[in-house]
């Protein structure tokens, strides 16, 4: 993803925003900085009691999340929702594989197309991976009943995608792993709602919500966000699937957007966040890798526009971003990192998680087990997960034998 997607944004990217230096890879170098308390009011005064938390901390780290980073997600509106197609045989009948058209921003305005797999060998309602895909749909399995997604070429142009990219992200969605496992999966492409590109508001869900953007509007990774949570509102009415057991993840730019909508959304049941380094687990004060001025200079659009402010300051920033994990407890979070992905800053990945620990502790739950960087392929189970495996930036079996571990052990028991 990353590399065709970084050089045409950064190509249009304004002469007026200053470039930002490159990325430091020293250890030594990464900073020494003092991490927001999440346990501490914004007046000084400490968080005692998980009610407090609850009641006053809580929303208070959301709102300056929405403030400062992501922007103010708009009340929810109605919206109607089609299945337009089913089959209950697909997968050589493993599968039910069913198509369903959510327009959240009225009849004229842009379509989300949820794919959605069931496991037909099943007790009862499925436990659901739901989260959203870089590529279209047809290119998560090979399944030939899958429609042909309407995609984003390398110009910005949206057009059908190639027949012969069906399938060609398959290793990053291991449909039949999880449907051999009980699990049902649903997906959609991220960009149906929000053209990944500094000019795609204009034609995204936004504007029937909001006309004029102020500092702390909502922005890409929003709507991305506020797509999830729509795709769990039609599985919630879904007979077969278990609302009460939604996992929902996301990859990259997508893990930022899982844990966003997760920190928002309370009926996701687990978190799963892949890769998503800056402005997703990584800490934002810590200098390895992407920096918050390089992802607002190459991303301008994914957040609100306070966030720039921070670009040559992160230390004043009144959040971090394990105050977004935070926002996740007392549900189960996992959180994983590639030993080549230095980009996202994997040790920044775990710290975060780490540093989360202390609001699962109010809570009376598991925070993180490790006190230390787990070794390679080592996955830490506990409540707040993570493991680092080797290789580059990818989601990959190994990553989805975990998701799927984890969530054996940590979701609630089915109906
Ligand atoms: C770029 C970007 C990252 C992002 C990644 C992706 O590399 O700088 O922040 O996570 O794209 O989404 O693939």
């Amino acid at each position: 993803m990353r590399t065709f997607l970084l050089l045409p944004l950064l190509l249009v990217t304004p002469a007026a925003a200053q470039q930002p230096r490159e990325a430091n890879y020293d250890e030594s170098k990464a900073g020494n900085f003092t991490l927001p308390d999440p346990l501490v009011f914004a007046d000084g005064t400490p968080v005692r009691t998980a009610a407090e938390w609850r009641n006053k901390r809580r929303g208070e780290v959301l709102r300056l999340f929405e403030q400062n980073v992501y922007g103010k997600t708009p009340a929810v509106r109605p919206f109607e929702s089609e299945r337009t197609s089913i089959d209950k045989n697909a997968l050589n009948g493993a599968a039910t594989r069913e198509e369903v058209t959510l327009w959240l921003a009225g009849r004229q305005g842009p379509r989300l197309n949820l794919l959605i797999y069931k496991p037909n060998k099943r007790k009862g309602r499925a436990p659901v991976f739901l989260g959203p895909n870089f590529t279209g749909n047809h290119t998560v399995n090979a399944d030939p009943g899958i429609k042909i997604a309407e995609v984003y070429d390398r110009s910005g142009v949206r057009k059908p995608g190639a027949e012969t990219a069906r399938g060609s992200g398959s290793s990053r969605w291991q449909v039949e792993k999880a449907i051999g496992r009980g699990y049902a999966t649903a997906t959609f492409y991220y960009q149906d709602v929000f053209a990944d590109n500094k000019d795609g508001r204009a034609a995204s869900i936004i504007p029937y919500f909001e006309k004029d953007p102020a500092p702390d509007s909502w922005n890409a990774i929003g709507a991305w966000a506020y797509s999830l949570s729509r795709a769990l509102d039609y599985l919630s009415k879904d007979r077969d699937i278990d609302a009460r057991r939604v996992i929902l993840h996301g990859h990259s730019r997508l893990g930022k957007t899982a844990l966003w909508a997760g920190a928002q959304d309370e009926r996701f049941a687990i978190v799963i966040s892949n890769n998503s380094g800056e402005g997703g687990a990584a800490l934002a004060r810590r200098d390895y890798g992407e920096t918050v001025h390089r992802i607002n200079y190459s991303f301008p659009h994914w957040f609100n526009a306070n966030f720039k402010q921070y670009n040559a300051r992160v230390n004043d920033l009144p959040v971090d971003q394990h105050m977004l994990i935070a926002l996740i407890a007392p549900r189960p979070v996992y959180v994983t990192s590639a030993v080549e992905d230095r980009w996202a800053d994997p040790h920044g990945e775990f710290l975060s998680a780490l540093s989360a620990s202390p609001v699962y502790k109010l809570l009376g739950v598991e925070g993180m087990t490790a006190t230390a960087h787990p070794p390679l392929n080592q996955p830490v189970m506990s409540r707040i997960g993570y493991h680092i495996r080797s290789g580059v930036h990818d989601v990959t079996a190994y990553d989805w034998d975990q998701f799927m571990n984890f969530a054996d052990k940590h979701l609630p028991k089915g109906r």
